[in-house]
């Protein structure tokens, strides 16, 4: 059966695609983010998985306001990158895992999951930046097929934190269930807290962040205690990213081992953070 590895999760902030694509790892503004990565490569190196399942929201490239599925599964040969706006490199296209794919969503529709098969999907900075984050000298072809899924952060209703959870929890058992000898690492994007726009655009709650990536390492359900409104208000109505971390954390069960840890406030007007748990033995 397949390995799964563990789990990453990090933050998307388009700006990353900025400075990466402008060498500015160095700069005093951005090095206290990048710092993050070094061991979390020597980790990926050392679990050398074949396959990433990148849990991510859509921000109006394939889904806009008229359709919202609020979960999606893509299930394409290739998921090329396409900018929504902001100016950043695109990058080279990503192989996808047909055969993994199908097996999520057979699995997760067996489970109650209505989810959305995507057998054409683009991908944005959600995805694409923490795939160059974590493999920065990939050059045409990356190091792992991916398999993208999309969960619903923008438009309400979003799904309960409590449902991410199990969504991520059907994930990890489909994963280790898959008939296959490859080597699985989940990745989970967006966060931590930031609000963009309205009233309390810039708000940033290092104290909840701080909860919340303990949680994770300690008790990784602790979050679906909240409603989404009581989240949006703790972190922000872009913060509540944090959905794709819990998923992404949920698949590797309640123990797993902290790799690396990193928060830096602020990078552009986020809370940028990024974790690595490894499987428990
Ligand atoms: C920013 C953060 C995001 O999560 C995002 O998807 C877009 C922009 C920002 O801070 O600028
Ligand atoms: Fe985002």
């Amino acid at each position: 059966m397949a390995e799964l590895v563990g789990c990453i999760t990090t933050s998307h902030v388009p700006a990353i695609g900025r400075a990466i694509a402008g060498n500015l790892q160095d700069d005093p503004y951005w090095k206290p983010f990048f710092d993050g990565f070094p061991a979390i490569r020597e980790w990926l190196a050392r679990v050398r998985p074949d396959v990433a399942v990148v849990i991510s929201n859509d921000h109006g490239l394939n889904f806009f306001l008229d359709k919202m599925p609020t979960f999606a599964v893509g299930a394409a040969p290739q998921y090329r990158n396409a900018d929504e706006g902001w100016g950043i490199p695109t990058l080279p296209p990503f192989a996808g895992d047909l055969d993994l794919s199908w097996h999520l969503i057979e699995q997760l529709v067996n489970a109650d999951f209505d989810i959305t098969t995507c057998q054409e999907m683009l991908v944005d900075h959600a995805f694409t930046l923490p795939m160059k984050l974590l493999w920065p000298d990939a050059g045409d072809t990356w190091p792992v097929a991916t398999v993208p899924v999309g969960i619903n952060t923008v438009q309400f209703p979003l799904p309960s934190a409590k449902r991410c959870f199990d969504l991520g929890r059907e994930i990890g058992d489909a994963i280790r269930s898959w008939d296959s000898q490859r080597r699985v690492v989940v990745i989970g994007t967006g966060g931590l807290s930031h609000q963009l726009d309205g009233q309390r655009a810039g708000f940033i709650n290092k104290e909840f962040d701080r909860k919340f990536m303990d949680s994770l390492a300690e008790d990784p359900a602790w979050a679906t205690q909240y409603s989404i409104r009581d989240l949006v208000e703790f972190t922000g109505t872009q913060g509540i990213e944090l959905l794709n971390w819990l998923a992404a954390r949920a698949t590797l069960g309640d123990q797993a081992q902290l790799v690396h840890a990193n928060y830096h406030i602020p990078i552009s007007n986020t809370a940028a953070a990024t974790m690595a748990f490894a499987t428990a033995n």
